[in-house]
């Protein structure tokens, strides 16, 4: 099986993720923002891996491209975010963010597996950490109303809060072999 990972990553979540994905399909490790592939030609399994941003995935036109002209390649999304994605207010976040990054000729081809990776407070560029200002707001009233995730993520704010974990992408590794 041939197998190319490709992501997008602002602080290095999704690009570590990438890498571990990489070595355990023994595949080639792409930033989409670096070598956007021509196309999948003579790839089995495409997959990109990309963070969350304010509710939206960062724009993944690069791997859509050559998705849509690559009918016989299996493709792979997964997306990685700061919240739990087992929460609801999480889950409808990633269902929308998903179902907008997917061109309509890829909604019964593209399958998604979610992920968590962290936030890098120290090290965050002006704009995320003003937005992450506002966010936490909401944040901390949630946590206030007995949201232990919330209170999770407030916990860390001006930390670097780092849930990733390689052993997460372990259904993301059986669907890509199966
Ligand atoms: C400005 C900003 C906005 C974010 N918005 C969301 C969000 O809407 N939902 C979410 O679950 N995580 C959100 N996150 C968390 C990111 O998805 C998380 O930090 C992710 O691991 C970043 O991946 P990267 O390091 O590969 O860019 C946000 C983080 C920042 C800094």
């Amino acid at each position: 099986m041939i197998a190319l990972v490709t992501y997008r990553s602002r602080y290095g979540h999704s690009r570590r993720y990438a890498q571990w994905l990489a070595e355990s399909l023994s595949a080639q490790c792409v930033d989409l923002d670096e070598s956007p592939p021509a196309s999948f030609d003579g790839v089995d399994v495409a997959v990109v891996i990309a963070p969350i941003y304010a509710g939206s995935l960062l724009d993944l036109d690069a791997f859509m491209k050559p998705a849509i002209a690559a009918p016989a390649t299996k493709l792979i999304g997964v997306t990685v975010c700061g919240g739990n994605p087992e929460s609801a207010d999480t889950k409808k976040i990633l269902d929308g963010a998903t179902a907008a990054a997917t061109p309509t000729e890829l909604s019964n081809r593209m399958r998604w597996f979610h992920l968590r990776g962290g936030i890098d407070y120290p090290n965050l560029h002006f704009a995320d950490r003003t937005i992450m200002k506002f966010a936490n707001q909401r944040i901390k009233q949630q946590a206030r109303g007995g949201d232990a995730d919330a209170a999770e993520q407030v916990a860390g704010i001006g930390k670097h809060l780092d849930h990733s974990n390689p052993d997460a992408l372990a259904p993301v590794i059986a669907y890509a072999r199966s």
